[in-house]
């Protein structure tokens, strides 16, 4: 059993739309658990640390002006093999590609405006949460349900 902790981000699209509580709902109906939640305003600064990887890809300038075009909610959102699962629930990268039935399928039609961001690795997820979440900004606590599940 693997316990991880991965960034999700609703993005300005999808706070816009008013969609925030629907996606907050996948993540919560799988299991999961939110460790961390905010609102963020991402600045030029923050985008570019947080896409670091993209920097030099043609797409970036528009990325970067989406992503700092309106608040985004930052999640730290922890389960068992939390990267990967919260990947599959969000659909492949382009929603006009995404199944039906993940974030991105059901919502989008977007490349850019595709809704949601997640760690695309454990390595990703520790350096994004560190990120946007200070350690005290991250709750340790038991959700009783958890053997349920
Ligand atoms: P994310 O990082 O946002 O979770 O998305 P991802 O892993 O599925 O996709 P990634 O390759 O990391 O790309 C980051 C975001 O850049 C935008 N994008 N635009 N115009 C383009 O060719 C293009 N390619 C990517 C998308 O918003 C994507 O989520
Ligand atoms: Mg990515």
């Amino acid at each position: 059993m693997s316990n991880q902790r991965t960034l999700v981000l609703c993005k300005p699209d999808a706070v816009q739309r008013g969609a925030v509580g629907r996606i907050i709902d996948r993540f919560e109906r799988k299991g999961l658990k939110i460790a961390g939640l905010k609102m963020v305003a991402v600045d030029e600064d923050l985008a570019s640390r947080h896409y670091a990887e993209h920097l030099e890809k043609p797409f970036y300038p528009e990325l970067r002006d989406f992503i700092t075009s309106s608040p985004v909610i930052a999640m730290a959102i922890e389960g068992e093999n939390a990267v990967e699962v919260v990947r599959n629930l969000m659909g492949v990268t382009n929603p006009q590609n995404a199944a039906s039935g993940t974030i991105r399928g059901d919502f989008g039609l977007n490349l850019t405006k595709n809704l949601v961001h997640g760690s695309d690795s454990l390595a990703s997820a520790e350096r994004e949460v560190a990120l946007f979440f200070k350690p005290d900004e991250l709750f340790d606590y038991e959700l009783t349900i958890r053997e349920w599940m």
